[in-house]
């Protein structure tokens, strides 16, 4: 397939064929999810020895665990006899897994232990071609798992490059810098996968999108000052900003907005069912104490959005899985904190419930109108002749742009610059050469 990418990805436009082409979806799932780091699973979800989860890596179904021999593994979850699907569970614990077809049994290593009437075989079944197929490179950082099947990608640390500065940040305000990561509140739409990367940053689309929620807000209380408020009168005249990082990474900052005082960030959470009550209840039962407490349940007011599939956002992780050229779940993971340092005492449940209830705000009020926004988009991306979509929103503006010193390039939160710039990313992986490897155990 040879597609003509200087003409599909211009530098204020692309062509609608990057969000309905079957083709160029296919070779998305080679070239960048394959080709470059996915993230793929947290490492608290796969805490003890054996414990595993069942994730895909572009499509390719996988098993995320630690061995036994507390390695993490990205197994292919494809036997090697016939290749059906071997674990069909989203989590536990195994040391090895039986595939349900004939009953071939691999260890959480990927060898095959053994197979029923070995008798039958002429072929040697301890033949390493027998074992699973696995990620030849997994690497994490900071709990964050990732996988490529590029061994010529650069190692994680440096593919995250100043990246890592937002994601520290977002993790060290908790108890020890830790987060786990919890159950998820799962969605689906009819679209293409990028459509929600677009919009990870896109600052320009709140006001208007989710005005309901907004005007929701105000009714229930005084809403001047939160979350999403910043964005009602001039938002490009404000601290905050977004941040393009280098390698299809962006991040949007609205922190500068907050006031920096116990109970700052609680200040700006969002209503969600419930608040009021558990609020009051943490004053009387806290006293002073209430405020900084509070604000271990808030959310975050950033958007680290890691390319290509994972966001962390308010104090969620959102991962984007394609689907389809026209269909990708998103998911949106909760998280907890522990008591690392023994100082939150009887008030960590009451703290991770609330973390819990900001699920039940932005993601079930919000997130529903960006995924009708996507949907429509691709209803209006079949018009044929009607080619190209915009993201040309601060271009050419001077000064409006700034390229910083590490190369990183910052703009007023309504920009589209982070697309402008992750797109040439994509459109590099695109064009480049792939070689993807697999490995298996000796
Ligand atoms: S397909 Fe797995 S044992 Fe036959
Ligand atoms: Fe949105």
């Amino acid at each position: 397939m040879s597609h003509d990418w200087e003409g599909l990805v211009q530098e204020d436009r692309v062509h609608r064929a990057l969000y309905t082409d079957p083709a160029i979806f296919n070779a998305e799932m080679t070239k960048i999810f394959g080709g470059t780091w996915v993230y793929i699973a947290h490492e608290s979800e796969i805490p003890n020895v054996n414990d595993y989860v069942t994730r895909k890596l572009g499509l390719r179904p996988v098993i995320v665990l630690r061995d036994s021999n507390n390695i993490l593994r990205v197994l292919y979850n494809r036997c090697t006899h016939r290749g059906t699907t071997l674990c069909r569970h989203e989590k536990g614990n195994a040391r090895a897994f039986q595939c349900p077809y004939h009953g071939w049994n691999f260890l959480n290593s990927g060898k095959l232990r053994g197979v029923p009437w070995a008798d039958g075989y002429s072929a040697d079944i301890k033949d390493e071609k027998f074992n699973l197929a696995q990620a030849p490179r997994v690497e994490s950082y900071r709990g964050f798992i990732f996988a490529t099947l590029n061994l010529e990608a650069p190692i994680l640390l440096n593919w995250l490059g100043p990246m890592t500065n937002p994601i520290d940040e977002w993790l060290d305000r908790n108890p020890g810098g830790k987060i786990v990561v919890c159950e998820a509140n799962r969605f689906k739409y009819k679209g293409n996968w990028k459509l929600a990367y677009d919009n990870s940053s896109d600052g320009y689309h709140v006001i208007y999108s989710h005005r309901s929620l907004l005007e929701m807000e105000n009714r229930l209380s005084d809403a001047s000052n939160k979350g999403m408020a910043y964005y009602k009168n001039s938002p490009d005249s404000l601290a905050m900003y977004v941040q393009y990082m280098g390698n299809g990474h962006h991040f949007k900052d609205k922190r500068p907005n907050l006031q920096a005082r116990p109970g700052g960030l609680w200040a700006i959470e969002s209503t969600h069912p419930g608040k009021e009550y558990a609020e009051a209840e943490f004053r009387r039962k806290y006293g002073e104490r209430a405020e900084s407490l509070l604000d271990l349940a808030g959310s975050e007011p950033v958007n680290i959005n890691i390319f290509p599939n994972l966001s962390l956002l308010g104090n969620h992780i959102q991962v984007f899985q394609p689907i389809s050229v026209n269909e990708t779940d998103a998911v949106w993971y909760g998280t907890r904190i522990e008591d690392v340092n023994g100082d939150i005492g009887d008030a960590l449940g009451t703290i991770n419930a609330l973390r819990m209830r900001t699920q039940e705000g932005f993601p079930n009020f919000g997130e529903v109108d960006d995924l009708a926004n996507f949907e429509q988009i691709q209803v209006g991306l079949q018009c044929e002749e009607d080619e190209w979509i915009y993201m040309n929103r601060g271009h050419g503006i001077p000064d409006r742009i700034k390229t910083n010193a590490d190369g990183t390039i910052t703009a007023p939160a309504t920009d589209e610059v982070f697309m402008r710039e992750y797109i040439k990313e994509w459109k590099r992986l695109m064009k480049g050469p792939t070689p993807l490897s697999i490995k298996r155990e000796p």
